[in-house]
């Protein structure tokens, strides 16, 4: 028999990502490859990167170049960078770095295979395209190890991809593309096949994901009906989805977070900024007031929903008036989680053109910001202790005999706990708070 060839793949960023990530393993298991946590004795190493945060393609260069003394000491090693600097850069990243072997964008990831086996046949392997055939139908399922192979408890599940929002800060339309939604069907064989391999959880993922918008039987279901559809796997018990944009937040999707008692009661709502101005010159296409209006809405349906979102302090044109209009912003939303970041141009996007806001202001501005959210986010995971909640037990925590989970709103929670608890939702009293996460302890 011959030794399984070894992949190491460094995933960046997002995650979609961490779910391509795994595909990619599944796919390249079929040319022989297991995956292995070392890129010292890899037969190939696959980058799979991120754009959206700053000088993300100077890291990878920088990545690449770390590799190496490596492909010095194994001239064999295949290395490949995909993700969207792999989209951004193309070929441009073999020009600068020749040890490179392929590269491949978000959307060609079921022709690695393909491209594996040409290397070291001359042929120059770039795809970045587009293309009209549907990626998932090419690429295996994830946990391809073996027929069957047991899955953590909480799995991510891509729906949708790319986006046609444009904001004017953001790389994502031009490196992931169009918005494109999969069907009904796949999702739904694919979250069956999760669940027989003992998932519980399945978290949406997309870009775009509320914009949702896939084929069953001849006709368009948004991401509502996917969601009433996928509550009716009998052994799958939670639902979330994830990241989704304010205009795409349809009524019937507003009411599941009431009906539909799988729906957790957490959303992800990115804002960005809480000023008219600023939003308007984002592009996002709604108003402070429309938020507000929106998030009222969501409170309604769901009364103990909490709220998450993400904040772009500094953006061009940024006065200090328009920063308080965030803070206050976020004194009326009380969000219960939150990431927030300072500006930095992404090229290419119209932002990119303008003046830019002075970095010891935005920096100042940042520490303000997430001072601000720390104190929300302290004050709602302080007011969970004492309660009794459901929590997902997923792994081994950091201490000896504890065991780590999710709250229904995505706190984390630890207790002590028997590992073969694992997959189990059990009750579990809050004591106390800490930074990032609950302590607790079972009852009953
Ligand atoms: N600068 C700073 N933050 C950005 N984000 C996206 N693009 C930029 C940028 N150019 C943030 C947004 C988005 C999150 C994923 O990353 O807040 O919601
Ligand atoms: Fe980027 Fe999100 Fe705006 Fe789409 S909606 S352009 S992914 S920030």
């Amino acid at each position: 028999m011959t030794e399984p060839k070894k992949l190491f793949v460094k995933t960046y960023g997002c995650q979609m990502n961490v779910y391509d990530s795994e595909r990619m393993v599944s796919a390249l298991g079929g040319q022989g490859y297991v995956e292995t946590d070392t890129p010292d004795d890899a037969d190939m190493i696959l980058l799979n990167t991120c754009h959206i945060r700053e000088k993300a393609a100077e890291k990878i260069y920088s990545q690449l170049g770390q590799y190496r003394p490596l492909k010095n000491k194994k001239p064999d090693l295949k290395i490949g960078v995909a993700g969207c600097v792999a989209q951004a850069e193309g070929e441009e990243i073999i020009k600068r770095q020749p040890m490179v072997d392929l590269v491949v964008g978000p959307q060609a990831y079921h022709r690695l295979p393909e491209m594996e086996a040409k290397v070291g046949s001359g042929e120059l392997l770039v795809d970045t395209e587009f293309p009209i055939e549907d990626k998932f139908d090419h690429l295996p399922k994830t946990g391809g190890r073996g027929p069957k192979a047991r899955r953590a408890p909480s799995a991510f599940l891509t729906v949708q991809e790319g986006c046609d929002k444009f904001c004017h800060f953001c790389v994502v339309p031009y490196t992931r593309g169009a918005e494109v939604s999969r069907p009904v069907s796949q999702i739904i064989a694919e979250a069956e096949d999760l669940v027989s391999r003992g998932v519980v959880e399945i978290n949406l993922l997309g870009q775009n994901v509320n914009a949702y918008h896939g084929e069953h039987g001849g006709k368009e279901w948004g991401l509502a009906q996917l969601i009433h559809e996928l509550a009716k796997i009998d052994e799958l018990k939670r639902i979330r989805f994830t990241t989704s944009h304010p205009n795409d937040m349809s009524e019937d999707l507003i009411a599941a977070h009431g009906e539909c008692e799988k729906l957790m009661p957490y959303l992800h709502l990115p804002v960005q900024a809480g000023s008219d101005k600023i939003l308007k010159a984002m592009n996002r296409k709604h108003t402070a007031a429309e938020y507000l209006d929106l998030i009222e809405r969501i409170r309604q349906a769901r009364p103990d929903i909490a709220l998450s979102g993400d904040f772009i302090v500094g953006f061009p044109g940024e006065s200090e008036e328009d920063f308080q209009d965030t803070l206050e912003l976020c004194r009326q939303v009380r969000y219960g989680q939150a990431f927030s970041f300072k500006y930095s141009p992404r090229p290419g996007t119209p932002a990119a053109e303008r003046a830019d806001v002075d970095e010891a202001e935005k920096s100042d501005r940042l520490a303000r910001l997430q001072a601000l959210l720390s104190e929300h986010q302290m004050d709602f995971q302080k007011s969970m202790v004492g309660k009794t909640l459901p929590v997902l037990l997923e792994k081994p925590g950091r201490m000896d005999g504890q065991m780590i989970g999710k709250s229904e709103f995505l706190h984390a929670v630890h207790m002590d706990a028997d590992p073969s608890l694992v997959g189990t939702i059990v009750q579990a009293k809050i004591l106390h708070s800490e930074r990032n996460s609950l302590a607790a302890e079972i009852v009953g």
